[in-house]
């Protein structure tokens, strides 16, 4: 087996968060191990614990017990600055809400994270012209979010996590603030970047449109993985959510 087969594996993930006096298991011992190169769609009805799954394997939380592994390296046992690296460098995120920052042109913010990666301006600004002209919005360089529609801030949102070449882009329901035809355009600009970019791409999402192009399906549900299935096991199931929604 190649020492760098998995990108991401969890062991044993649990997350407890407090309120007052009540506790609450958001995640209740996730084991999950994601090939390099996959599209991976982590499925499930709202409160289930994706978006917490989600910060973990981002590393924008950490677990309560069980470990996180990126590219075989414990993110427990990294120190803040090699954490930051590791969220500059190996990550890419996007949000449902775009998360773009309003007083920036599209390149402006697509270029941002390579400022932060040290990048020189000539290079930021070639690297982000491609990445815009990619995610087909060679156009609207200069246009900000506000000038922007839902689907084209999602494309600037994508064309950002790819800045500094990720091997993982993580997804938290990129498509729940878009209508059906935009989320389509956008679940096929995701298909296209994870095939043409080789980026591994792992999405939460309760959006079924999703199972389409996804490699694997992990099902969960009140905090556990509830099931994994091949997108080969689906096909069948895939033609009826097609026949639902036309
Ligand atoms: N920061 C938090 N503090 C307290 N409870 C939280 C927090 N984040 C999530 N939860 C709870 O954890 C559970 C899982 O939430 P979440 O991961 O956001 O689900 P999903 O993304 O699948 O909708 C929910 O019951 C939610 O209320
Ligand atoms: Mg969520």
């Amino acid at each position: 087996m190649a020492a760098n087969e998995y990108v991401v594996r969890t062991k044993n993930v649990c997350k407890e968060f407090t309120m007052g006096d009540q506790s609450l298991r958001a995640l209740d011992g996730v084991n999950l191990d994601i090939y390099r190169g996959e599209y991976i769609s982590i499925m499930g009805p709202s409160g289930s614990g994706k978006s917490t799954l989600f910060n973990m394997i981002g590393g924008l939380d950490k677990p309560s017990s069980g470990s996180v592994f990126i590219n075989d390296v414990d993110m427990a046992q990294l120190d803040a600055q090699e954490l930051a690296y590791l969220r500059c460098r190996t990550i890419g995120y996007i949000f449902q809400s775009f998360n773009l920052i309003p007083v920036m042109t599209a390149l402006e913010n697509v270029t941002l994270p390579m400022i932060f990666a040290g990048t020189s301006t000539d290079e930021c600004i070639d690297r982000g012209v491609e990445l815009l002209e990619l995610v087909g919005l060679g156009e609207r360089l200069h246009h900000k979010p506000s000038e922007l529609s839902g689907g084209q801030q999602q494309r600037v949102a994508c064309a950002r996590s790819l800045a500094n070449n990720p091997a993982i882009i993580l997804a938290d329901e990129p498509t729940g603030n878009l209508d059906l035809k935009t989320g389509k355009e956008i679940i096929l600009l995701l298909k296209k970047l994870n095939v043409e970019q080789g980026v591994t791409i792992i999405s939460a999402t309760h959006d079924l449109k999703m199972l389409d192009i996804s490699d694997r399906i992990v099902w969960i549900r009140d905090g556990n993985v509830e099931r994994i299935e091949q997108r080969s096991d689906l096909d069948l199931k895939v033609g009826q959510v097609e026949g639902d929604e036309s």
